[in-house]
Parts: structure tokens; sequence; C-alpha cells
């Protein structure tokens, strides 16, 4: 879910004209890649609490806005959903209101307790209107405002009212109050959930992520685990759950608000796709010197543990766990470390083997997956070293780590992953390549040559861009298919996965990835006439045979009637015999193909998509960062 929340003065917003609803929509706006089941806002003006939700996208909430506008007012929280508990419905929409319609809560997260706290509720009196554990979290909040805190008069009362609230909730859980009583203020919890506070002049602001306020601050606050802020037009205070004084961190944000808009694409997607050179580019940047030696200052963690690794374990999910796999074959092949990659949300659950000498690479471009979060905690409880690699400073899994590696793509906005997937199988090589620097598994010249060679890859994917065209017109001319078949092998078979899942998530076609070599143990029961394939071929440079193989996994599906798309590396004519369509990639080394045979699969998902007439940008049932479990 996407949170905003924003108190000004009254001189600040006659020189800028900030409303707090403008404000806050400008920010969920910026958000709704975190969710778009519905969107709803609630401002404190005239002594009381005025809201508006709506089920679907945030434009629904703009309509709505119009019909029945909010009063002006310098107060005001928003947000835009990611359903879990109850179905997105305006009902279920956030704020949820409490107190008689005098408080307003929004809620990121999952209250795990809620059942017994609503029970107690009712028991009480009060009456639910939602399914959803957020207005069991207002109710509570409201009552102890109202009832345990009855003489208090001080200006802290929603403050102490929201500490106490949260000593009784378990789960994971942002959230942010407002109250008719306490026009000045914002209060906001988090725990295990995304919040930064972003600090102005006689205006601060909350967030889920520094872009909800980008427009107006690059001066953002991180705030530890289990902290409350309270943010007023003139002041930040943090405590934790008891009311002890904490402090955040400062830190700058260098984004660019201009690269978090479409740069004039037809959709972020398109646009985060044309990003890539720049973005491989900016994470290669700064991270060797002249005699191509790696130097990854910004890895705080002793090289000497790091010789002592004996295994790794890399973590992630979704597009970034396709990436991991790239990375599995890189690490061992220059590191002779022993790697395995596995989903985060199955990894602690199954007691897996961890300890000193194991390193754990998680992989999120968001660093906020609750699933990744989780593995990347249990690691670290079991002893093993935790690297993050990662796109979103600041962010919750990079901060728990020993160290991180930040991928430079730039914000992705996209819910549909490209130029982040690009950025981590980068660092990813980067890490392996240090790694083996380090414990002299590898010559420097080759370091050297490997890193001349990472070095053409954004040349490479701008020449696959521009030579787009008869991809794009393949794609179009395939927007009634109902399902795609993708083949690879070696590191062409995270890619073929890549390959699926973008066309699964943004065009809803059926879509499966397969490694070549297994189609005869199973999946080749699928092929019938005119079912289109689409075959990552690997180089005909590399090792031995690996080509010829793919070359007879081809002919065995076309043998039984498969139409065959095949991307290939320029120069490979003798491909060509066997294909329906080709798309050539410029050459490069094996273990590097992937950061340019991806490129074509997402052109091919994006343009089939808008052909299909679909929001390439938020598709349907997913969010951009999944926050829960
Ligand atoms: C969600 C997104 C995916 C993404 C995955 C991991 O499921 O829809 O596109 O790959 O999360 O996200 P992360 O931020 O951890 O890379």
């Amino acid at each position: 879910c996407g949170i905003v929340g924003y108190v000004g003065n009254s001189s600040r917003r006659a020189d800028a004209g900030h409303s707090a609803l403008d404000v806050v929509l400008e920010g969920l706006r910026r958000l709704e890649y975190r969710g778009y089941d519905s969107a709803g806002v609630a401002v404190v003006a005239d002594g009381t609490i005025a809201s508006r939700k709506k089920s679907g996208k945030l434009s629904n909430l703009l309509n709505e806005l119009e019909d029945n506008p909010l009063p002006e007012s310098l107060t005001g929280i928003g947000h835009t959903r990611w359903a879990t508990h109850g179905g997105p419905t305006d009902q279920n929409a956030h704020p949820h209101l409490a107190d008689g319609g005098r408080l307003a809560m929004i809620h990121n997260g999952i209250i795990e307790n809620f059942a017994e706290l609503k029970q107690e509720l009712v028991a009480k009196g009060v009456t639910f209107a939602s399914e959803t554990d957020t207005e069991v979290a207002a109710a509570l909040l409201g009552d102890i405002f109202r009832n345990q805190l009855k003489g208090d008069s001080s200006n802290g009362k929603l403050t102490k009212a929201m500490q106490l609230a949260c000593q009784r909730l378990e789960g994971a859980f942002t959230l942010l109050a407002v109250h008719a009583e306490r026009p000045d203020v914002v209060v906001a919890a988090r725990r295990n959930s995304p919040l930064v506070v972003g600090l102005g002049e006689g205006e601060n602001f909350l967030g889920s992520d520094v872009s909800g306020f980008i427009d107006h601050t690059r001066r953002a606050v991180e705030l530890g685990q289990d902290q409350i802020v309270t943010i007023t037009a003139d002041s930040v205070e943090i405590t934790d759950f008891f009311g002890a004084p904490a402090e955040g961190k400062e830190y700058h944000v260098d984004w660019d608000p201009a690269s978090a808009e479409k740069g004039g694409f037809s959709s972020f997607m398109e646009k985060e796709i044309h990003d890539q050179p720049d973005a491989v580019t900016q994470t290669l940047l700064g991270r060797s010197d002249i005699n191509g030696q790696l130097t990854l200052s910004e890895l705080r963690i002793d090289p000497e543990l790091l010789k002592q690794v004996n295994k790794i374990i890399v973590l992630a999910c979704g597009t970034a766990a396709y990436a991991g796999m790239v990375a599995k074959y890189a690490i061992e092949n220059w590191c002779r470390i022993p790697t395995e990659v596995e989903l985060a949300h199955e990894f602690r659950y199954r007691d897996p083997i961890v300890d000193a000498n194991t390193l754990v690479v998680s992989i999120s471009q968001s660093g906020e997956t609750m699933d990744t979060l989780m593995a990347v905690r249990y690691a670290r409880e079991q002893g093993a070293k935790t690297i993050s690699i990662c796109n979103t400073n600041g962010s919750t899994i990079p901060r728990e780590s020993d160290a991180v590696l930040y991928t430079h793509a730039g914000p992705e906005i996209a819910v549909a992953s490209t130029k982040a997937f690009l950025a981590q199988i980068t660092a990813a090589y980067l890490l392996g390549l240090y790694l083996a620097q380090l414990r002299g598994n590898i010559f420097s010249g080759q370091i050297k040559d490997v890193l001349a060679d990472l070095g053409k890859i954004p040349a490479h994917i701008q020449k696959i861009l521009d030579n787009a065209g008869p991809l794009r017109e393949l794609a179009r001319s395939m927007k009634d298919e109902k399902s795609v078949l993708f083949l690879g092998r070696h590191v062409g078979f995270p890619v073929a996965l890549e390959g699926a899942l973008k066309l699964k998530e943004i065009a809803y076609i059926h879509a499966e990835g397969f490694a070549a070599g297994e189609l005869k143990h199973g999946p080749i029961a699928l092929i019938e006439e005119g079912q289109p394939v689409f075959v990552v071929v690997p180089s005909p440079r590399g090792r031995d045979s690996l080509h010829a193989k793919v070359v007879s996994n081809i002919q065995e599906i076309r043998a039984r009637g498969a139409r065959t798309l095949v991307i290939a590396e320029e120069g490979d004519e003798a491909v060509r015999a066997y294909a329906e369509y080709v798309f050539y990639v410029p050459q490069t080394p094996t273990l590097l193909m992937p950061l340019l045979t991806t490129v074509p699969l997402q052109i091919f998902a994006a343009e089939l998509a808008k052909a299909k007439g679909y929001d390439v940008d938020q598709p349907r049932n997913l969010a951009k960062s999944v926050t829960v479990e």
C-alpha cells in the first residue's frame, strides 16, 4: 500500500498554494504503483474529519472529489490500497473512521491479533463498518483516546494514544492517524513496514517512500523499527512505543522527480526499458579503478570474513529471484563457492543449513519486500553474513543487512520490473568478481576483461532498443495468443523464466518458462500445431555443445508444429534455418548474455500488453512492493 501524510501552516500555504489535499493527492499519484485496489483521503477541517474513499484506481477517487469536494485544510492523510483483509470495495478502502467519526486512520500491513481485539471492542459496544483489520486498529486507538486518556488535555494526547495502541498490536504495520481534536498533527507508527519522514519549511511530510513527497523536499528522515513519529508544521518528534525519545537519521534524496515521470514514453515500463543502458552504466560507475580492480569500498563488511565464506545463498522473490539465478552461474564460475538460490518465502520454513561461514545475498528492488526481509532476518539470527543488493536507498532490507551494494537504476515505477532487473544482475556480477578477487580465484587480467565487456553492455542494449521495430510488430500480431512458452538453457534459463513472467504479469497470457533440456521430460506434450515458443539460444562461441543442444531442442519442438521465435547472437546464421523469427543481440561472453537477451522479451511483453489495451504500468492484482508475507 502507499501512504502519505501532511501538515502545513497557513503562511506556507499562501506562499506555495499547498493545501493538504493537493499535497496528499500528488503523493498518492506517485505512490500508486504500491497498490491500486482503492484510494482514500481524510483531512481535518473546522474541528471535524472529512474523508472520501473509492474502490479502484486513484482516478475514481479524483472523480469522487470533484463531485463531493473536501473543505480546505492544512492537515491530511491519504492511502492507496493493495487488498489483504477484505475485498477491494469502497467500504474496505482506507481511511477508516473511529471515535464517532472524529478519528481517521490509514494502514499498511497486517494486524495479526485483530480478531481478538475486535472481540474485546465489540464487547464494549463498538460497531464495525468493514471487514478490515485496519478498522480494528482505528477503533482501538479511538477507544484509548476517548476512554483510557479521558482526563488528558495535553497536545501530545494523540501520540500517547498511539503509543498505548501499538503496545497492543501484533503483526506488521504502518499506521497514520489524525483526530478532529488535534487538528495540527499527524501521528504515525511503524513496525516492520515502511515509513519515511520528509522535512519541509513550515510543513512536514510522511510517506511510504520518498516518492510520496519528492515534489516538495529532498530532506528525508529514516525511522527505526517500533517507532512513533508525530509531525506538525514545524516539528517532528520520534519516540518508541513506550514514549522514550528516539532519533531518526536524516539523509538527502538524490532522485530527480523528472526521472519518475514518463519522459515522452507511453508508459513507465517503456521508459524504464529505455532507461536500461543508463541503469547498467550507473550501477557500474565508480566500482573499479584504472587497473581494472574492483573497489567496492561501500561494502562495509570485513574482507577477512568474506574470505572464509564457504557457501552463498541468494534470496529474493519474483523478478529479483531470476536475477539471483543468473548470479549463481556467475558467482560459482568465478568464485568456486557453492551457491544456492531460493525464493525468500520458502527459505526459513525448511530449516536451512546456515552458519557464520554462510553469506546470504538478498536481492530486492524496493528493499521492503516482507518475504525477503523476513528471510534476511532469519539468516542473520542463524549467524550468516548478509549483503543486500537493493535499488532503494535507506530502505529496510539494506538497513538490516551487514552491507549493501546499491543498484543505481533510479526509481522504478512500473509494477513489472525491467531496469531494476538488469541493474541487479550487473551488481551481482560485480559482487561475484569482487569475491573472486578477494579470494584470489581469478587473475586480475580476467577481471579487467569482464569489466571491459560489462562496459560495452549499455551500447549493446541501446542497439537492441534501436532495432526493435520488427519485434514490436511481431508482438502486436500475437495479441490474441492464449499461451506462449519460453525455453532457455544455462543463463538463458532464468531469462526464459523472466520472459514468461513479464508476459503473465502485464499481458495476462498464460506463459511458462522451461529449461530447454527439461522439455523432453514432460512439457513437450504441450506442443501442438502453431504453439509459439521463444527460445533463448546460447552463443555458438560459448561452451562446447551448449549451442548445439539448444538447436536440437528447437528441432524437437518444430517437428511437433511449434512456431519458434528465437533470440540469438549476431553472427549465429545456423539458427536461422530453424526459426520462424530471429531477433539478434550483439555478441558478449555467455555469462553476460542475460543483460542483452532479456531486453527483447521485455519489449515483446510491453508491446503486446499495449496492443491489448491493458494498463502496462499497473497490471491487475499486483503491487510493486508487497509488504506483507
Ligand atoms: C512484487 C512485484 C515484482 C517484484 C517482486 C520483488 O511481487 O510485483 O515485480 O519482482 O515483488 O520485489 P523486490 O522489490 O523485492 O525486488
